[in-house]
């Protein structure tokens, strides 16, 4: 059945509908006290955050501007460290900056962070030598440990969520705005953990030539530029726990409309991308932009009616397509769905996943993605966007400022057989520190090579 755009919206409205990963609490009263604690907590961003986003979503569409969206697949409670939340800003900063250098263009950076508690599980059983118990869904939900007390979901975590996502939002906050994105600063920027040599040269040249560019600006303005102190940053994460989002689904005096005040930036995951789905109703109301997850699943007529049912004003900014196919399927999957797309009339900004849609297993059964996978699917999407006419607008990586071993490849020629040296991911493998510049530095050379 298709729904209609005059459908009523509230923030309940999602109940109707089928609403698939949702944990099954055990004690429906504890739940209820949780959210209703929690919807009475301050919010975590703005409204006027939210706002600037869009339209910095909105000239991303218009090509004017390019996305950078990366973070852990999963947070965790215990790593709300200050070590942690560093180190993954300083290596979003550092590829921020590569792109904004090598592609000439201002970058609008969205963190996976303070928010990414949820996962969506393939089962939601798992059993482990003859015993069978809820699957981990994230820490939002319940332990990774495998005991009833553990994976039991328990309405507690939602509060730690919270409050995880407060203190990594508010120490983000400070950093950013405290200096730690200070171009002056050499120190922030340099990459100790650079081993290959041509990447560090190659950084390196970018990072000097960029000092002296700003040396020599100041000296023509004779003065400090003002801007480049600080950095804006933004944060997303799944909006998959819906009573959790609909904690922070409110008003604020002087705007219309309703806002997803606990993140700037909400996106569907591809498993709940559904039309008559709880996740898609809700997302209808609220007027943060929205990123959607788009996979070979997805047909173009169901992605059509998705986008004139999600932006049926169409406004520019409100919705990024995140595609992630997979190397071995972007070639077939994406050119029809630009085309269908295409056909709505609506802008939407062109993302791409390049993480999703290239896990495996290796024979040693760790989860892994290979780098040279993730950067086949990046320039597959450049080159198709190309000839077909359509900006491509932004990346989305699951990365960490951690030097882990969990994805294969990259200059330092990391091997199934390195895995276990430092993987730490409960979910998704990310690229390290080093494998992410590389993959920047390797978007560039690419964008380097097409023609204009
Ligand atoms: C994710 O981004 O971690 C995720 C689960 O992605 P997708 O919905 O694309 O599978
Ligand atoms: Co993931």
């Amino acid at each position: 059945m298709q729904p209609t755009p005059t459908e009523t919206w509230s923030r309940v409205s999602w109940q109707d509908k089928e609403a698939l990963q949702q944990p099954e609490y055990p004690d429906a009263d504890a739940l209820a006290a949780a959210l209703k604690t929690l919807s009475m907590q301050p919010p975590l961003v703005t409204s006027w955050e939210i706002e600037s986003l869009k339209e910095k979503l909105a000239e991303a569409t218009y090509g004017k501007r390019f996305l950078l969206q990366g973070g852990d697949c999963a947070e965790r409670f215990d790593e709300c460290t200050a070590r942690i939340i560093t180190s993954r800003l300083k290596i979003l900063l550092q590829m921020s900056l590569v792109l904004n250098y090598g592609l000439r263009m201002p970058v609008v950076r969205v963190g996976r962070f303070a928010g990414q508690y949820a996962k969506p599980r393939s089962s939601p059983m798992e059993t482990l030598d003859g015993k069978t118990l809820p699957s981990y869904r994230g820490d939002i939900i319940n332990g990774i440990g495998f005991t009833e007390e553990e994976r039991t979901p328990d309405p507690r975590r939602l509060l730690e969520a919270y409050s995880t996502s407060a203190l990594t939002l508010n120490f983000v906050r400070s950093l950013v705005s405290g200096g730690f994105a200070d171009l002056h600063h050499p120190e922030y920027w340099n990459q100790g953990f650079v081993h290959e040599a041509d990447l560090a040269a190659e950084y390196q040249h970018m990072l000097d030539t960029i000092r002296a560019a700003l040396m020599f600006a100041e000296s023509v303005a004779d003065g400090p530029i003002s801007g480049l102190r600080e950095a804006s940053f933004y944060t997303s994460h799944e909006a998959l726990h819906l009573h959790y989002e609909q904690a922070f689904t409110r008003t604020v005096p002087r705007r219309t409309g309703t806002y997803n005040l606990s993140t700037h930036f909400p996106w569907v995951g591809l498993r709940t991308a559904h039309l008559n789905g709880a996740h898609v109703e809700y997302a209808r109301g609220i007027r943060n932009p929205i990123g959607i997850k788009v996979g070979g699943s997805l047909s173009p007529s169901e992605l059509q009616s998705l986008i004139r049912h999600l932006n049926p004003e169409q406004e520019p900014g409100r919705l990024t397509l995140i595609t992630r196919f997979g190397v071995a399927n972007i070639e077939n999957q994406l050119p029809p769905l630009i085309d269908a797309v295409r056909a709505t009339g609506s802008p939407v900004l062109w993302c791409a996943d390049p993480m999703h849609g290239n896990t495996e297993t290796t024979d040693n059964g760790f989860k892994t993605r290979h780098f040279d996978n993730i950067l086949g699917e990046l320039e597959h999407a450049m080159d198709i966007h190309r000839a077909m006419g359509t900006y491509f607008g932004g990346v989305h990586f699951e990365l960490t400022g951690e030097d882990v071993t969990e994805c294969i490849g990259g200059a330092r020629g990391l091997s199934a057989e390195d895995l276990d040296q430092a993987y730490h991911s409960l979910v998704d493998p990310r690229l390290n520190a080093e494998q992410a510049l590389e993959m920047v530095l390797l978007i560039v050379h690419k964008k380097q090579r097409m023609p204009d």
